[in-house]
């Protein structure tokens, strides 16, 4: 069988045939046949914008690898640290290669008085955290001269090693701002889970990090690394291929993550179990669900058909934490809602399985994160995806700046009306 595809133009009778390549052909075929032929794909359904060579995602069999490695390969055994240089250099580093990494990495883990001083504290006293940090990402690109100079690969690295190591301390920052709490300076002999935890709860002496739950934060952060193609790292893509600098192009993925169809959705699925309150509420709920009034957030997902790998990886985790935390009263509601989804062929028809942010939002408050925290959990790890990302962009010789086109359905030309004949 031959791997072409031929698109015929009725109207004029010609005909284009390009090869299909890793199930993807050239749009350039369509303007093959007229140039001012486009193709109608709102969201991107159709849409390949990208070669990648960083995550792979099969959702129909729900297989999730970064640079070829399978995703509970990389929880089992890995640390989110060596995940964020296996995404952005390739490969997995070598015994000397990761040291260095983690020296650089904790080395720039603080961040300029003024940032915090000034900047952060002219949010009024309840701001949300996530606000506060897609603020101080773009905030965070003025303090450095270099952060423009993107054709430079040394700068480039400067600031992709500043981004991964300074979001944790933004992250906590925001947190305990948000709690009228004294800003936790970040320990250089903690390991980057670890050290976060610390900026988040540590007060006085008297806090020592759960070694079970600095492992369930670092399998979260790899779990969040990377996800090909979604709506912040293309946010990502979009606002770096323009050549902006990383940090106000990561602020724009944080702001796409914010939204509660995105990454806010963890926080939407806690808000969710606690308004149904009790286990005997599910079944009016899935109905109300299935009557149109709402989703089911935590479930879903636009290239999982099947499961979402995370989901399961992470059920397990929350089972490791709760051992610690105690159990999240809200699990019984969740496992309940689970089982009442997937046996309702409203859910088994549209492929509606539970997605990563399920069960991680009850994880979180199990640790005792605030729902508010819960995207800025997301969004530290996702910038290591987010770089690698961007990094790829600006070395991909096909990538320009993005510009899709419109199907204009407006008015036709007409004529300026005065105000008086209005
Ligand atoms: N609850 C109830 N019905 C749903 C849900 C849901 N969570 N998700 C999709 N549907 C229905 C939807 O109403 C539609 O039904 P119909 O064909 O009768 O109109 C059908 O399923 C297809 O939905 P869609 O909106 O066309 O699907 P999509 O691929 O555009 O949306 C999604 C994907 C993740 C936005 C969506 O499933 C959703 O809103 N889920 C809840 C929010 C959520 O959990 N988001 C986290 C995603 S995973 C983390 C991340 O990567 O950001």
């Amino acid at each position: 069988m031959a791997e072409t595809i031929t698109i015929t133009d009725d109207r004029t009778g010609k005909t284009v045939t390009v090869p299909i390549e890793g199930g993807v052909f050239p749009s350039s075929a369509i303007r093959e046949l007229d140039p001012s032929l486009f193709v109608y794909d709102p969201a991107y359904m159709s849409t390949a914008a990208c070669r990648s060579d960083i995550t792979y995602l099969d959702g129909a069999n729900g297989v999730l690898r970064y640079r070829g490695y399978p995703i509970e390969q990389l929880a089992d055994r890995s640390s989110f640290i060596e995940v964020a240089y296996l995404l952005l250099y390739g490969e997995l580093p070598t015994p000397i290669q990761l040291e260095q990494w983690k020296y650089n990495v904790t080395h720039h883990t603080f961040i300029h008085e003024n940032m915090r001083k000034r900047f952060v504290d002219g949010f009024h006293y309840d701001a949300h955290p996530m606000g506060v940090f897609v603020s101080a990402i773009a905030a965070l690109g003025t303090f450095y001269e270099g952060a423009k100079e993107i054709e430079d690969e040394a700068q480039r690295h400067k600031q992709i090693l500043r981004l991964i190591a300074k979001t944790p301390t933004i992250a906590a920052m925001s947190y305990r701002f948000s709690q009228g709490l004294p800003f936790n300076y970040p320990d250089n002999d903690l390991s980057y889970p670890a050290n976060f935890l610390n900026m988040m709860w540590q007060v006085g002496k008297d806090y020592h990090v759960d070694p079970a739950l600095e492992r369930a934060m670092d399998i979260l952060f790899i779990l969040h690394a990377d996800h090909e193609q979604n709506c912040g790292t293309t946010a990502m893509r979009v606002v770096g291929s323009s050549h902006a600098d990383p940090y106000s192009a990561a602020a724009a993925a944080a702001s796409a993550l914010y939204g509660p169809l995105h990454g806010g959705a963890n926080e939407a699925v806690v808000r969710m179990l606690d308004e149904i309150g009790s286990i005997e509420n599910v079944p009016a709920f899935v109905d109300s669900v299935k009557r149109g009034e709402g989703r089911l957030m935590g479930f879903g997902h636009r290239v999982y058909k099947n499961y979402d790998p995370r989901a399961t990886i992470i059920k397990k985790a929350a089972y490791d934490v709760f051992e610690v935390t105690g159990k999240n009263p809200l699990l019984d509601i969740a496992l309940a809602l689970e089982d009442v989804a997937l046996s309702d062929s409203y859910f088994i028809d549209r492929k509606l399985y539970p997605n990563v942010d399920f069960y991680s939002g009850l994880i979180y408050q199990a640790m005792g994160f605030p729902v508010e925290m819960f995207t800025v959990l997301f969004a530290i790890p996702r910038t290591a995806g987010w770089l690698a990302h961007w990094q790829e962009l600006l070395t991909d010789p096909d990538q320009k700046i993005s510009r899709p086109r419109q199907w204009y359905t407006g008015p036709d030309e007409r004529d300026y009306v005065a105000l008086t004949d209005r």
